[in-house]
């Protein structure tokens, strides 16, 4: 896969290989009651790129490990098996989050920010979370199950997401408005993956 092409000013160095992300900063961000507080969807979002340390500090708020020693999130999942993945989808290509490296892996040179909504903010926000389940791996549940516990998995994550943008001064908005084959079509999803939900994260416009 080729590694998508990097803005020098966002993320110095790490064109070729993917995007390491700098550890993110444990004591960054307001109190919990103030974040409750200001937690809020948008839908108008700046141009601007998020810069590699709000990115890290997001996905680490988002599902990364806060338990080492387990390999445990920040939120919680069904029965403790991991079937959450996160993509982000961003002008300059699509990324999965891996969050024991706690990196961006390359997956796909191109622009789908488009692809993630049926909004017109979604093709113009820097940043679009997408929300993928493994679905092969909840095994002896139905279909629809499957679809029932992925979808409570992603709301915590989601809910981390947007007390991360109301501390932080970034705005976002969970989204179930997509349209999810041509989303897993455009992603390259595997048989027995599937989207869950979208989120856009970005600074707020103007
Ligand atoms: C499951 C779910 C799906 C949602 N889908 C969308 C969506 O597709 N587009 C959108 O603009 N907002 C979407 N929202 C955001 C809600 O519209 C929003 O949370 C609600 O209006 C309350 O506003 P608030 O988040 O500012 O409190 C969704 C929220 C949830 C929980």
């Amino acid at each position: 896969m080729a590694a998508a092409v990097v803005s020098a000013a966002v993320w110095p160095g790490h064109a070729a290989e993917g995007r390491t992300l700098p550890a993110p900063r444990m004591e960054a961000g307001k109190p919990l009651m103030s974040a409750l507080r200001e937690r809020h969807s948008t839908r108008e979002y700046s141009e601007r790129p998020l810069p590699a340390q709000v990115l890290s500090d997001l996905l680490w708020a988002a599902f990364g490990i806060n338990r080492p020693a387990s390999g445990d999130r920040t939120a919680p999942y069904w029965r403790h098996v991991m079937v959450m993945d996160i993509y982000a989808v961003m002008a300059d290509g699509v990324f999965l989050y891996d969050p024991k490296a706690h990196a961006l892996q390359p997956y796909l040179n191109a622009d789908l920010r488009a692809d993630t909504g049926l909004q017109d903010f979604v093709a113009r926000a820097p940043l679009n979370l997408v929300y993928v389940a493994h679905g092969e791996r909840m095994q002896d549940i139905s279909p629809e199950e499957r679809r029932l516990y992925a979808s409570v998995d992603t709301g915590f994550i989601g809910q981390n997401v947007y007390l991360y943008c109301a501390s932080e001064g970034l705005v976002t908005v969970f989204r179930g408005a997509v349209d999810y084959p041509k989303l897993a079509q455009a992603l390259k999803l595997p048989d027995g993956q599937f989207v869950t939900f979208a989120q856009t994260v970005g600074y707020p416009k103007g």
